[in-house]
């Protein structure tokens, strides 16, 4: 297995992104039998290539780690659809897609959330309507004080945050996202849970990547961090080195 330093405090984060250029084919056959079926089963062809390349990369990379193929890899989902390694408990993994962008974390000594958007992501009327289902009404309050174009950046940053912290916990928006109680250092965070895997730690910013695509990412992790350094992925050589 790969050196991927650790502690009882410390926990290790990798970040690795993958650009879908128009034309990049990701081989199914990197997957195992029951993705290559759920692959199939999507009606979108784009939700099925965001699939597809999201588990490759987290293949090619975590099997590298591991120290075993892609294939051979055993990725396990909980019923609310988290995806985990039954047999490298110590590693976990977290992947986020939007548009033509993957994103996988991976935590060694902890848990892991990973979020992406595109600054896109939504437009002000969106915006808008969604804010008061995200946020708590402090956070609304704090929002509304800002200067206009301030706001929809600042709501788009809260809701990668939160959408982070809630994958590492492992429900998703089964828990309710204005439970998410942000820390203004963006290290304490606080949810109503007594899971193992609640998240302690948040660490948040944004990538230019391939054709003028932004994006806003966030990653929460269950135990303190070091600062993560993404690794962008535009070919399957890239991220298929590891093996
Ligand atoms: C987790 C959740 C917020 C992700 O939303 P999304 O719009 O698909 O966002 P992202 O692209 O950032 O994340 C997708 C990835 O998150 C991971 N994921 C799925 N469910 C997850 C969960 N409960 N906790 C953490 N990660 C999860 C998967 O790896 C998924 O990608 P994959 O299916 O291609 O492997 C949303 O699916 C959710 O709230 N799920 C829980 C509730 C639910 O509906 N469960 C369905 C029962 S199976």
């Amino acid at each position: 297995m790969d050196a991927f330093e650790t502690s009882d405090e410390i926990a290790q984060i990798e970040l690795h992104s993958l650009h879908l250029r128009d034309g990049l084919h990701i081989p199914e056959q990197l997957l195992s039998e029951a993705e290559r079926q759920r692959a199939a089963g999507f009606r979108s062809m784009e939700a099925r290539r965001l699939f597809v390349a999201g588990r490759a990369l987290c293949r090619g990379i975590v099997g590298a780690i591991a120290g075993c193929a892609p294939q051979a890899l055993s990725i396990t989902i909980t019923p609310a659809g988290r995806p985990f390694l039954p047999d490298y408990p110590e590693i976990d993994f977290n992947l986020s897609h939007t548009r033509n962008t993957v994103a996988l974390a991976i935590c060694r000594g902890g848990h892991v959330g990973i979020d992406i958007e595109r600054l896109d992501a939504f437009s002000e009327a969106q915006a808008r309507e969604i804010m008061p289902l995200i946020l708590s009404g402090r956070e609304l309050d704090d929002i509304h004080r800002l200067a206009f174009e301030q706001r929809h950046k600042t709501f788009l940053s809260y809701w990668v945050r939160k959408e982070a912290a809630l994958k590492c916990l492992g429900d998703g928006f089964l828990t309710d996202p204005q439970h998410v109680i942000l820390g203004a250092d963006d290290t304490i965070i606080d949810i109503k849970s007594q899971s193992q895997a609640k998240p302690t730690s948040i660490r948040s910013g944004q990538f230019h990547g391939e054709e003028t695509n932004s994006f806003q990412w966030a990653t929460a992790v269950s135990k303190t961090t070091v600062e993560p350094i993404w690794q962008h992925h535009a070919n399957l050589a890239s991220f298929m080195r590891f093996i």
